[in-house]
């Protein structure tokens, strides 16, 4: 144990940490460092303000529960107070969890529940009469965010109402998570679109569930565990919950297991392990809980966590395997990010032969170098990490790895971002960085310019033709004729492909921009919204997030590319070669358009349309989008998981329609 000296600038240290970690855990729902490592801060910061505890003055995080509740959410009280857990690795530490029981109940014999931990996000739902009536997050425990419209419209597979009966209020607890098929689903689509990928499934539950404009179509899955306020009292046991979970036909725990006693209930947790893999959601841990609710309350909690329950932790799965070298992968954006190649290894139940290694500090930290053997790990992560070299199998030549080097080995004129720990391609001169761009901006879901592939874009290029997608423009048959493999008919007709490019749809140029965060559903929302780029580029950070489908990064990164000189520049440009900018101006819809008058209401995800293109439709028909529904509305369109608006719109015998009779009314 330290002294109390060395201890005095440990403590506010690990605090300041620790509470950053929380923060972008609980709210940004991201990670910088692995579960393990942040648990081992949590204990050393708790055993030292143990030590010395007038140190340990303060408010501090070993005493709160994280904090998830973001800005734009309402805020509801939880009737019970949602705790966390303790948690342990070690098997000694849950023995003495029990030996911690059996002190307080000596005469008792304690059976215990022995339930998976799912690595999600945890939600409170509120049923009232057998209806669901709202969905919170955690928050601070006390009080949490109203999630409920996301919650409806993410998670088809959550009953609006309890099957049989149900006490008149109920709250269950359990956690949202995103199957590993949607999450590749997601991840697919942004690679496709060039965006960065999530990093883990639960991350992106997180920043899913607390989207301000909806959860954009991802699916998201629910899995209820836990009893809140009860009204009338009706459980005795948490067991007997978990078989009303299930005869009210929610989504409940794959499995479960009684155990009547430790010794028992390690077994079982043993059993866990080895099933765990095959179980839909992630899992990271076992919760041991006393089964008796009784008991539970007599034991009671800490500031923090109950005594009754337990979490004990899986060690994330590791292999050794050797680093063959270390390359880089070049973003959109120009981040230069180190990526370890590996000799591919079977880990946690795939084939693992690449690895991210963050950044050149990281790699210092750890001082990976090409040639070492490694230890990868994986937890919730689709992406493995490199935790750390086994120096012993070194090799005796090996150099420490010099990052600045190496990328001038390779040619690539990358800078270290001031104040951060990676590198971005140096100017925008970067050879690599023009190709990039030009080929986005040329591909199909861009301005789909035909014929200018990445072979053209890379002749183009190193013939120093073209540096930026307005250069384009300004290309000439005769300058065609010089790359390889063009003739007259070929040059003429790349020439007369990229002519029309000036004409295609605003939004494609949009997404050709290469705005980051931008993919083409973003791009076609915005001009659904904005009709036209220069509208756009005035747009506000408010105004921007006002659209359906646009939330605050998305928002941010338009603003910030729209301010920098080079952009501007080029966009300029672009508009000077007589790009379309401007969707063409919709006809003032005559007086009998087929909408003229009418206020329609929109609800849930239609099959084809997204909000942005319905709203515009509407607006084309001469129609009045709200977004509520009162004795006004004339018709509720309503696609799949509408929630609380298609109820009153029952109520309120509002004309409900689908998509199809929509488009029928409209004549489209
Ligand atoms: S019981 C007071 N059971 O893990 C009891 N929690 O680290 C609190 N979790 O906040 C929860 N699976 O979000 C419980 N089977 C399970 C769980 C579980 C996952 C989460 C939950 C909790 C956190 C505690």
């Amino acid at each position: 144990m330290m002294d109390k000296s060395e201890a005095s600038r440990r403590i506010p240290q690990l605090r300041e940490t620790i509470t950053r970690h929380d923060e972008l855990y609980y709210r940004q729902g991201s990670l910088e460092i692995e579960d393990q490592q942040y648990d081992a801060l949590k204990r050393e910061l708790a055993e030292l303000e143990a030590a010395y505890p007038e140190l340990a003055e303060g408010p501090s995080p070993t005493e709160r529960v994280g904090d998830d509740r973001t800005e734009g959410f309402a805020k509801v009280k939880h009737r019970e107070r949602m705790m966390s857990l303790d948690n342990t690795y070690s098997e000694a530490e849950l023995r003495e969890f029990d030996a911690r029981l059996l002190r307080i109940f000596p005469e008792g014999k304690l059976s215990y529940v022995v339930e998976p931990k799912i690595d999600g996000v945890a939600v409170c739902l509120t049923y009232e009469n057998g209806k669901l009536v709202r969905a919170v997050t955690r928050g601070n425990g006390v009080e949490g965010d109203d999630v409920t419209a996301n919650v409806r419209e993410g998670v088809p597979n959550l009953p609006d109402r309890l099957a049989g009966d149900a006490p008149s209020l109920i709250e269950i607890r359990g956690e949202l998570y995103m199957t590993h098929a949607e999450f590749q689903r997601i991840n697919s689509e942004r690679e496709e679109k060039q965006l960065p990928l999530f990093a883990n499934p639960r991350n992106l539950t997180a920043g899913t569930i607390k989207q301000l404009a909806g959860v954009g179509g991802r699916r998201l899955e629910i899995v209820l565990y836990g009893l809140g306020a009860c009204e009338p009292r009706t459980f005795a046991r948490q067991s007997e919950f978990h078989d009303a979970v299930k005869a009210w036909k929610l989504p409940t725990l794959e499995k479960y297991w009684m155990a009547e006693n430790i010794d028992e209930a390690w077994k079982r947790i043993e059993k866990l392990d080895t099933l765990r893999h095959d179980f839909t959601y992630e899992t990271d841990g076992a919760v041991i809980k006393l089964d008796d609710f009784a008991l539970q309350a007599e034991a009671g909690a800490t500031a923090k966590s109950p005594r009754w329950a337990i979490a004990y932790k899986f060690a994330a799965e590791q292999a050794e395997t050797l680093l063959e070298k270390i390359d880089v992968q070049i973003g959109r954006t120009g981040a230069v990010t180190p990526v370890a190649h590996l000799q591919p290894v079977q880990l946690a139940g795939t084939t693992v032969s690449r690895a991210t290694l963050h950044n050149e500090d990281e790699i210092a930290r750890k001082d990976i170098r090409p040639g070492d053997t490694v230890v990868v790990q994986k937890a919730g992560e689709i992406i493995p990490q490199v935790l750390r070299v086994v120096t012993d199998k070194r090799p005796a030549d090996s150099q420490p790895f010099d990052f600045a080097a190496f990328l001038k080995q390779k040619n690539i004129e990358a800078e270290r971002v001031p104040g951060q720990a990676f590198w971005r391609l140096k100017g925008r001169d970067d050879p690599a960085l023009i190709r990039r761009k030009l080929k986005h901006f040329a591909s199909k879901p861009c301005l789909d310019i035909e014929n200018l592939g990445e072979a053209v874009v890379d002749q183009l290029v190193s013939r120093g033709l073209a540096r930026t997608p307005a250069d384009l423009y300004t290309l000439k048959v005769e300058d065609l004729l010089e790359l390889d493999k063009f003739a007259q008919k070929s040059s003429e007709n790349l020439v007369s492909a990229i002519d029309a490019s000036r004409d295609k749809e605003v939004w494609r140029l949009v997404h050709a921009l290469g705005i980051p965060n931008v993919g083409a559903q973003s791009a076609k929302d915005l001009i659904a919204h904005f009709h036209s780029l220069p509208a756009l580029m005035r747009a506000t950070g408010e105004e921007l997030i006002e659209v359906d489908g646009i939330g605050e990064i998305v928002a941010r990164s338009i603003h910030s590319f729209f301010k920098d000189e080079e952009q501007l520049e080029l966009v300029n440009r672009l508009i000077e070669h007589g790009l379309r900018i401007e969707e063409e101006a919709p006809a003032a819809p005559a007086e009998d358009a087929p909408l003229s008058g009418k206020t329609v209401v929109l609800t849930g995800t239609l099959p084809s349309l997204s909000r942005s293109e319905a709203t515009a439709l509407i607006e084309k028909a001469g129609g009045k989008s709200s977004s509520s529904v009162s004795k006004k509305t004339d018709y509720v369109l309503a696609g799949d998981s509408a929630g609380s608006k298609l109820d009153k719109a029952r109520k309120l015998g509002v004309t409900i329609i689908d998509e199809s009779s929509f488009r029928e009314m409209i004549g489209e």
